[in-house]
């Protein structure tokens, strides 16, 4: 064993560097560092307080029309009783506030489960629709949301969501979550409870 092992970790030493090039070779580009420009494609989280969010504007009318076109499709008339993710569960007027884990737990998803309104724009933004992820616009975002709040019953028809209405919406979910950072001393009836 001590013998073999001898033998093989020069052979190792030498083959290292032909087995780097033989993956330049295969995999070309490997290991060639991001530019700012790919960076900054990346660098585009959206925090709960909005501060990142980009300027732009967007009404219900506005989203419905792009929503039609590009999410319909797999979400369904309205978001709802879609291929995929159901993205409605209340109504305009009448948000959503019942147990979230009743019943189809995957169907109880949605924007309305959300507790902090920036979530659906950064996960719009970055991740649909599915066959074109990062081809929208921020208005269309910003439209598109308003179209999803309302529908939820979130927000009404009229309301404009922009940079600076938007994370102050308030979502009936907001303290439906446990705290990611236990608050000591306990409080007496917790917000969340
Ligand atoms: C080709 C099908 C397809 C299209 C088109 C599409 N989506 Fe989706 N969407 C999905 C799938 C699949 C998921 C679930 C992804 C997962 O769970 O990882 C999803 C998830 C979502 C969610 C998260 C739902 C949740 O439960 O948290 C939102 C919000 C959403 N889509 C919005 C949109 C919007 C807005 C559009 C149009 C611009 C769109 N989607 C277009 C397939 C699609």
């Amino acid at each position: 064993m001590r013998y073999s092992f001898r033998v093989l970790l020069p052979v190792l030493v030498l083959a290292a560097p032909v087995a780097a090039l033989a993956a330049e070779r295969a995999f070309p580009g490997v290991g060639t560092p991001m530019t700012e420009a790919e960076v900054k494609a990346y660098d585009r989280i959206i925090g709960p307080e909005g501060k990142e969010l980009p300027v732009g504007r967007g009404i219900a009318k506005e989203g419905e029309a792009i929503y039609i076109k590009r999410c319909e499709v797999c979400h369904g008339v309205n978001g709802e009783n879609g291929i995929v993710r159901r993205l409605v569960i209340g109504k305009p007027g009448q948000p959503f506030r019942g147990n979230y884990y009743e019943g189809e737990q995957d169907r109880m998803n949605g924007p309305s489960y959300y507790p902090y309104p920036t979530i659906a724009w950064d996960y719009i933004n970055r991740a649909m629709p599915v066959p074109a992820p990062g081809s929208l616009t921020p208005n269309e975002v910003y439209a598109l949301v308003a179209f999803l709040y309302y529908r939820n019953g979130i927000i009404k028809e009229t309301d404009v969501m922009d940079e600076k209405t938007l994370p102050k919406v308030e979502m009936p979910n907001r303290n439906g979550f446990v705290p990611a950072k236990p608050v000591y001393p306990p409080e007496k009836k917790p917000s969340w409870f």
